[in-house]
């Protein structure tokens, strides 16, 4: 069975984030989406919370959404995964994605990184600019899937009034 991982912080997962993962589901048997569990003090969603949001997003998929406590190189080989998977939005994403890959590459030489380039509508897409939008009180409608849009809505507007 050919295994995709999918990692990222996920705070909170966005439409770009899914066309990525719904993607990687059509070259793998089966996705892990994998979120660091080290706590970010920085982050909207707690890692449990972004857990939960990933498997109400990925429902029905061929996903597994998972936490990692160490390494994506050692999480891959434990997982016997093939790749790992990242979406490249612009150039800009480029010089920080090649270095993970090549370190993932030197940690795990078994382990292959795949880049798939993002869709067009999601090209300047970030979880950082849906916290921005819905923290002023903008539409968030077109960045994130619709059944969370409340849940994210509610924690992301409070966060900004607070
Ligand atoms: O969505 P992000 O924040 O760009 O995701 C970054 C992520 C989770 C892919 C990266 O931080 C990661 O792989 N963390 C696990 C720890 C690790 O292996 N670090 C070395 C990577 S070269």
């Amino acid at each position: 069975m050919k295994i995709g991982i999918c990692p990222g912080s996920f705070d909170p997962v966005t439409l770009g984030h899914m066309d990525i993962i719904t993607r990687a589901c059509k070259i793998f048997d089966k996705v892990i989406v994998a979120v660091p569990v080290n706590p970010d003090k920085r982050a909207s969603f707690t890692v449990e919370e972004r857990m939960e949001m990933l498997r109400m997003a990925t429902a029905g998929m061929n996903v597994e959404v998972d936490g990692v406590s160490g390494l994506l190189a050692d999480y891959a080989r434990e997982k016997n995964a093939t790749a790992i998977v990242k979406g490249l939005r612009a150039m800009t994403d480029f010089e920080y994605e090649f270095q993970m890959a090549l370190t993932n590459k030197k940690l795990n030489p078994e382990v292959e990184t795949m880049f798939l380039p993002t869709s067009m509508e999601n090209m300047f897409l970030s979880s950082s600019m849906v916290k921005q939008i819905a923290g002023f009180g903008g539409d968030i409608s077109h960045f994130v899937p619709e059944c969370l849009l409340d849940r994210i809505n509610e924690r992301l507007c409070r966060t900004v009034n607070e």
